[in-house]
């Protein structure tokens, strides 16, 4: 999991006593994708609550992108959150991540406020939450925005 912070982000890569919280201790629930022994991905949630509980990372290997692995993790996490009673789940995300953008509004995030300096000056988030109550459907990425 270190590997891929460090491969995935920079300053606001999350250090190991952090990542070694996820796997720990109660109220996260933390998915890694293996590929026989070695971890390709990983997603984390912190389960805050009966509402929203947010989803606080999630990253694949740089040369292992685009190939459904961030996808499987964000469903199965999900899933998992679903079968909790989790109602929402909510995240922050930069808004020049493009890639992340596509795939949570794909999976039926909305955009329901921007978090400026969020990331540092100039570096603007999203807020986006998705309802699991109801299994939100898909929306198309006009409709999220
Ligand atoms: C965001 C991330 C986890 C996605 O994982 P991935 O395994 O590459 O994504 P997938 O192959 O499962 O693709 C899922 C969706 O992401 C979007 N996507 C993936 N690659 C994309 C690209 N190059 N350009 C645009 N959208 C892309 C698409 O919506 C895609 O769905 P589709 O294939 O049905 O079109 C990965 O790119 C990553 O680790 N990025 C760095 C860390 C990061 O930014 N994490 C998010 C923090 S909020």
């Amino acid at each position: 999991m270190e590997r891929i912070e460090r491969s995935s982000f920079h300053e606001e890569r999350f250090q190991r006593w952090l990542l070694q919280s996820m796997i720990g201790e109660k109220g996260f629930l933390t998915l890694v994708a293996l590929d026989d022994d070695e971890v390709v991905g990983y997603g984390s949630i912190h389960l805050t609550g009966p509402k929203p509980a947010r989803v606080i990372s999630i990253a694949v290997l740089p040369e292992r992108r685009g190939a459904g692995i961030g996808r499987s993790i964000l469903e199965a996490m999900e899933a998992e959150c679903e079968s909790l009673g989790v109602a929402s789940l909510c995240l922050e995300v930069a808004i020049s991540n493009l890639v992340a953008l596509h795939l949570y509004v794909a999976k039926g995030y909305e955009v329901k406020g921007t978090i400026p300096g969020y990331y540092g000056e100039g570096k603007d988030a999203f807020y986006m939450v998705k309802d699991l109550s109801g299994r939100t459907r898909t929306k198309s990425k006009d409709e999220a925005f």
